[in-house]
């Protein structure tokens, strides 16, 4: 059996926290070399801050109103990724632009899942973006993060067909399956060290 170093992991979460909760089953199935060090919220409401406290993961809850500015808050997570050795941060519905302090503290190490084919339809709702536009495949987009929005390195896609009959919830439920593969993969990727970026060009050495 070869013993791989463990990557250390922090999710960046906002909401019902379904993607966080796929990477911590696999990596409790022991199917992912990670360690979730931290989650990362910025609603104290949200469910994502249940499903760490009852997976043991480490939540640190900020207020971003509290803060003078992003930047504030941002070199307070960046005081905690340090605390707790962070080397890869997932953002997984995070639902805030990153600033210049954690996009090149963490520059090629930080990922986001997104709800499309990107370059099409970034930003909000990218679910329903897809289904008002009328096209017949959408899907998912695992991609660096960079300072724009939805606009980093692709690192990987997973399509999913719009059937004429879709509305809003049937085709999510189709996307957040495709997700909850695409994600944990590409962490597994990453953890194996087959991931290599050059210029926007991610290449992914196979097993
Ligand atoms: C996902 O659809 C993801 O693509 C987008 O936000 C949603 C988060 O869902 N960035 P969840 O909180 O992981 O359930």
């Amino acid at each position: 059996m070869t013993h791989q170093k463990r990557l250390n992991v922090a999710v960046f979460a906002s909401g019902s926290g379904s993607n966080f909760q796929s990477i911590v089953d696999q990596m409790q199935a022991g199917k992912l070399p990670i360690n979730m060090k931290l989650l990362i919220c910025d609603r104290p409401q949200a469910q994502v801050v249940d499903r760490a406290r009852s997976a043991n993961v480490p939540v640190f809850l900020f207020r971003p109103q509290e803060y003078a500015s992003r930047e504030a808050y941002e070199q307070v997570i960046l005081k905690k990724l340090h605390e707790h050795e962070v080397e890869l941060v997932v953002l997984a519905g995070y639902m805030r632009l990153l600033t210049h302090v954690l996009v090149d503290a963490y520059a090629g190490r930080i990922i986001n899942i997104h709800p499309s084919l990107l370059p099409a339809f970034p930003g909000l709702d990218g679910i329903g973006q897809a289904l008002e536009y009328g096209v017949k495949v959408t899907g998912v987009t695992v991609h660096f993060v960079d300072g724009g929005l939805d606009s980093g390195p692709v690192i990987a896609q997973q399509p999913v067909v719009v059937s004429a009959d879709d509305d809003a919830a049937r085709l999510a439920t189709r996307i957040h399956k495709a997700e909850h593969e695409l994600y944990p993969k590409v962490i597994r990727w990453i953890a194996e060290g087959r991931v290599t970026m050059t210029g926007r060009h991610v290449q992914i050495e196979r097993e």
